[in-house]
């Protein structure tokens, strides 16, 4: 049966002359900047990709930029859909199944995040090891189609250990204090409230966004293997006293984190090639 994740799949593997790098990146809010360490690179616009998902907030630029990044190839997805633009749930399953399609094996995913521990200050890095849906939703409710995944889908080792250490040894290298933890989504658009934060803490997360989740969920069901980072944009709303949130705040640490975040993922590559995955 012919499906349009299948179809953008084939476009890109078309743009790429059939040579499509197997670890993909989602840059996050503000982490665009990432993409233009790209050496080479060969952009497709979500616009040409079938029922690709098109971001609508500033920060994200709805493209894919595949090319070498301190000289492994790797496809980078340059901004993303969100639940909060309106984006059916289900169509934000669609990404991650393309690029299955296209042949990738690997997806890390990056977003901006507010923190809810002392140590998470903006600026720092946080692999997430596990993650809290706070939103009753998922792109997986609905009809399933077992010839991409299964009906219910195993969550015990979600994040894969391999890729996680990968970072680790990646952000040893560089000097990285890259801190874990676990990351609540939120569907947002709005930030939350101080008594979500400390609700939130006492559930067990540690950083809280509005991204990610609905992506490695369908990611994890098409048998992508996935890893994803935080950038800490801020402490959570109600942990500083008389601060109040903003997307542009979000967007200035963001932007000052992105270089962090574009060392840690080049040393990333070359750890993988390290150890021949
Ligand atoms: N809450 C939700 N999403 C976010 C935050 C936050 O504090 N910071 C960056 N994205």
């Amino acid at each position: 049966m012919a499906h349009s994740h299948d179809a953008a799949g084939a476009v890109i593997r078309d743009r790429l002359n059939g040579d499509v790098p197997t670890v993909t990146m989602v840059l996050g809010s503000g982490l665009g900047a990432v993409a233009d360490l790209i050496e080479d690179p060969t952009v497709i616009d979500y616009a040409d990709l079938p029922g690709f998902p098109r971001p609508t907030v500033s920060g994200h630029a709805g493209r894919i930029v595949s090319g070498n990044l301190a000289s492994a190839p790797v496809m980078i997805l340059q901004g993303r859909a969100h639940a909060y633009e309106g984006h059916a749930m289900a169509d934000l399953a669609l990404p991650a199944r393309a690029l299955r399609s296209a042949g990738v094996e690997t997806l890390v995913l990056t977003n901006a995040a507010g923190g809810l521990r002392e140590d998470l200050m903006p600026g720092r890095l946080m692999l997430i090891t596990d993650h809290i849906n706070w939103s009753g939703m998922s792109p997986l409710i609905g009809p399933n189609n077992d010839a991409i995944g299964p009906r219910f889908l195993d969550m015990s080792a979600a994040y894969d250990p391999d890729l996680r250490a990968a970072l680790q040894r990646s952000a040893d290298k560089a000097g990285i204090d890259l801190a874990e933890g676990v990351y609540l989504w939120v569907p947002g658009p709005n930030f939350e409230t101080p008594a979500e934060i400390r609700a939130f803490r006492i559930l067990g997360a540690d950083a809280v966004g509005m991204s990610t989740v609905p992506e490695m969920l369908a990611a994890r069901h098409c048998g992508l293997r996935v890893a994803a980072v935080s950038g800490i944009t801020n402490l959570a709303a109600g942990m500083v006293e008389g601060a109040a949130l903003d997307h542009a705040h979000t967007l200035v640490q963001s932007g000052a984190l992105a270089g962090d975040m574009g060392r840690l993922l080049a040393g990333f590559l070359a750890e993988l090639g390290a150890v021949g995955s």
